[in-house]
C-alpha cells in the first residue's frame, strides 16, 4: 500500500514493540501500521504473542520498549480509559461482560462512559444488536448468554465507542461453520459502516482468509511473515511454524 493512498488517514502504529514478562520476550520489537479502513489479520500459534500485542496496543500492557502512536502520536503512556477516549477500542477473549445487566446496558454502558446521553447511547445500541442479530437478546441478562453470542455483544460494545479502530480478540472461536459465516460478513462491514481500522486476531483461517486483505504473522513474539492471504499461506516459514505447534 502506498502511503500517498493512506496520507490523509488514521493510523495506529506499533513501533519496534517489544514486552518482556519475567524471562519471557512475549512480544519482540513488533513493527505494524493498521490504517484506517482496512482489516488486518494476526495469526499466530497458541502464545505467539497476539493478544499480548494487543493489550500493548490499547494500554492494557506498557510496552517495555518500543512505542504505540496513533496517527503519529505517542499514545503508549496513556491509560485504558484514555486510549479508549482516542478511538481504540478492542474486545476479549473472554467476554468480561457484565453478567446481572442486561444486553443493551452492557452496549449502553460503553458509549455512556465516554460522554453519549442515556437516549442516545440506548438507541445506538439497539442499532448495533439489530445489526448483529441479538436485538431479541436485548432485556436478557448477559450472564444467559451462550459464548458465541457473548462475543457478539463484546463486538457491539466496542463499536458502541464509535472508535477509529477496533481490535477483535479471536471473536469466532468456539462458533459454527454457519456462526463464523456470519461474523464474517459482520467484521467485513466494519469499516464501511463504521469508518474504522480492524484488527482481527483469528484461529479460524478460513475467517481470516476470507475477509483480510493483509495479514501479520507471529511465533514466539517476532514476526514471521507479513502479505496478502495467499502469500502467507504459502510461506514454508509459516506452515512450518504451525505444524511446529501442532
Ligand atoms: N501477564 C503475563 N505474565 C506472564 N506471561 C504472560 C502474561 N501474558 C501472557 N504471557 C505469556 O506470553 C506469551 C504470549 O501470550 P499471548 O499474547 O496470550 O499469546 P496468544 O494470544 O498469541 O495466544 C505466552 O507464553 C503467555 O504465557
Ligand atoms: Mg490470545
Amino acid at each position: 500500500m502506498s502511503d500517498t493512498v493512506n496520507s490523509n488517514r488514521q493510523t495506529l502504529e506499533a513501533r519496534q514493540v517489544s514486552v518482556r514478562f519475567e524471562g519471557l520476550t512475549a512480544v519482540d520489537t513488533v513493527e505494524e501500521t493498521l490504517h484506517q479502513g482496512e482489516i488486518l489479520g494476526l495469526i499466530g500459534p497458541n502464545g505467539a504473542g497476539k493478544t499480548t500485542l494487543v493489550n500493548a496496543m490499547t494500554g492494557f500492557q506498557a510496552p517495555s520498549s518500543g512505542d504505540v502512536l496513533l496517527s503519529g502520536k505517542v499514545i503508549s503512556k496513556l491509560t485504558p480509559h484514555g486510549i479508549r477516549r482516542r478511538g481504540i477500542a478492542r474486545t476479549f477473549q473472554a467476554g468480561r461482560l457484565f453478567r446481572e445487566m442486561p444486553v443493551s446496558e452492557n452496549v449502553e454502558v460503553a458509549a455512556v462512559s465516554l460522554g453519549y446521553s442515556r437516549r442516545k447511547a440506548h438507541a445506538h445500541a439497539m442499532e448495533l444488536l439489530n445489526w448483529l442479530g441479538l436485538d431479541d437478546r436485548a432485556d436478557v441478562p448477559a450472564g444467559i448468554l451462550p459464548y458465541t453470542d457473548e462475543r457478539r455483544v463484546g463486538i457491539a460494545r466496542a463499536l458502541a465507542m464509535r472508535p477509529q479502530f477496533v481490535l477483535l480478540d479471536e471473536p469466532a472461536a468456539g462458533m459454527s461453520d454457519l456462526e463464523c459465516d456470519d461474523i464474517m460478513q459482520v467484521v467485513r462491514e466494519i469499516p464501511e459502516r463504521f469508518g474504522c481500522g480492524v484488527l482481527l486476531i483469528e484461529h479460524n483461517m478460513r475467517v481470516i482468509m476470507g475477509v483480510c486483505a493483509r495479514i501479520h504473522v507471529l511465533d514466539s513474539g517476532k514476526t514471521i511473515a507479513r502479505g496478502t492471504p495467499t502469500e502467507v499461506q504459502n510461506d514454508p516459514v509459516v506452515i512450518n511454524a504451525y505444524l511446529g505447534h501442532s
